[in-house]
Parts: structure tokens; sequence; C-alpha cells
């Protein structure tokens, strides 16, 4: 395992970015696990990577929200699978759709050479969102929602809700 370390916080994308230099040349794709994000009862990356061989695009796992929680996600808009638009954290009534980006991205490898000229979108922060949505139309993206439960501990509620799986399951 080798950290990167990111010494400024400038968002998601700006932290991805920083692990570019580790990705060895041959490799076409990479496979990005938010730390916030636990999916249990699926092994999500391996069927990602079961779907990214079948249609020989990147994935992103997606999970429906409720209106009230559309605001703290990317939402993607699909047509047949294929993501054909993503905005980060939009307001419930501009939201293309309820499905949210869940944590888990197997994407072309060229999303780093679109991060590092990616400007500050939401919040001020360089989002990976925004990355992905420019290199959509070169490198196609499906949609991949899991059949696991996704624990979400980038909120109090979210991680106690991870406490208490993880107590029921011991
Ligand atoms: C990040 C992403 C967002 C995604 C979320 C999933 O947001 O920017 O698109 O839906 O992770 O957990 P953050 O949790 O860093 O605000």
């Amino acid at each position: 395992v080798v950290f990167a370390y990111q010494r400024e916080q400038r968002g998601l994308g700006h932290a991805v970015l920083q692990a570019g230099q580790f990705v060895p040349e041959d490799e076409n794709m990479v496979l990005i696990l938010l730390g916030d994000a636990i999916v249990a009862g699926c092994d999500a990356s391996s069927e990602m990577a079961a779907l990214s061989r079948k249609t020989g695009c990147g994935v992103i796992g997606l999970e429906r929200v409720p209106p009230e929680k559309v605001s703290r996600y990317g939402i993607v808009k699909c047509e047949g699978g294929r993501i054909v638009d993503l905005v980060e954290k939009p307001r419930a009534e501009d939201a293309p759709s309820d499905l949210a980006v869940a944590g888990r991205y197997l994407l072309a490898r060229e999303v780093f050479r679109y991060l590092a000229d990616q400007s500050a979108g939401v919040g001020g922060e360089i989002q990976l969102t925004d990355a992905i949505r420019r290199m959509l139309d070169a490198h196609p993206v499906v949609g991949y929602a899991y059949p696991g439960r996704r624990l979400d501990i980038g909120n109090p509620e979210g991680y106690f809700k991870a406490l208490e799986a993880y107590h029921e399951n011991r």
C-alpha cells in the first residue's frame, strides 16, 4: 500500500489526483473506493469489474436516495444503463434523477488527465463528478446499482448506523 497525501483541502477530485502518479503506465482502468462508503452484502468491486469487462465501459456504483438526501451526493442521469450526465450535490428540484453516486468508481485512467485541468465546482472544490462528466463522451460509463447495503460514514447518522450494523453482525 502506498499513501499519497493531499496537502491542501481542495476537494475529492484533487485528492484522487494525488494518486495518479502511482498508477502503472500499463493499467487502463483505476478503481476508486471512497473511504467513507462501506458496502456490505455484496462484492461490489468484483461485480463492477465484471460489468466493465462485459460492456467495455467504466462503471460507477449507484444507490437510490430519497429527495431530502439528494443534495448530499453526485446525482446521475442514466439512459439504457449508460450514464449521460452527472451533477454534484444538486438541489432536489434540479436533480436529474434520484440515483446517487455511491462511493465506488471504476474509470479509464484518463480521469487523471481530466482532473489535472479541472476547475473548481460546487463548494469551491475540484469535484471528481465534474471531471467524469467531461470524459463521458470519450470514455463511456455505465451505472451499477448495488444489491448490497451501503453505509455512509461521512455523516453522524450514517456513522451510528454503521456501528449498529457492525454490532448486529458480530
Ligand atoms: C463524494 C462525491 C459525491 C458522492 C459521495 C458518495 O461526496 O463528491 O459525488 O455521491 O462522495 O459518498 P462527499 O461525500 O465527499 O461530499
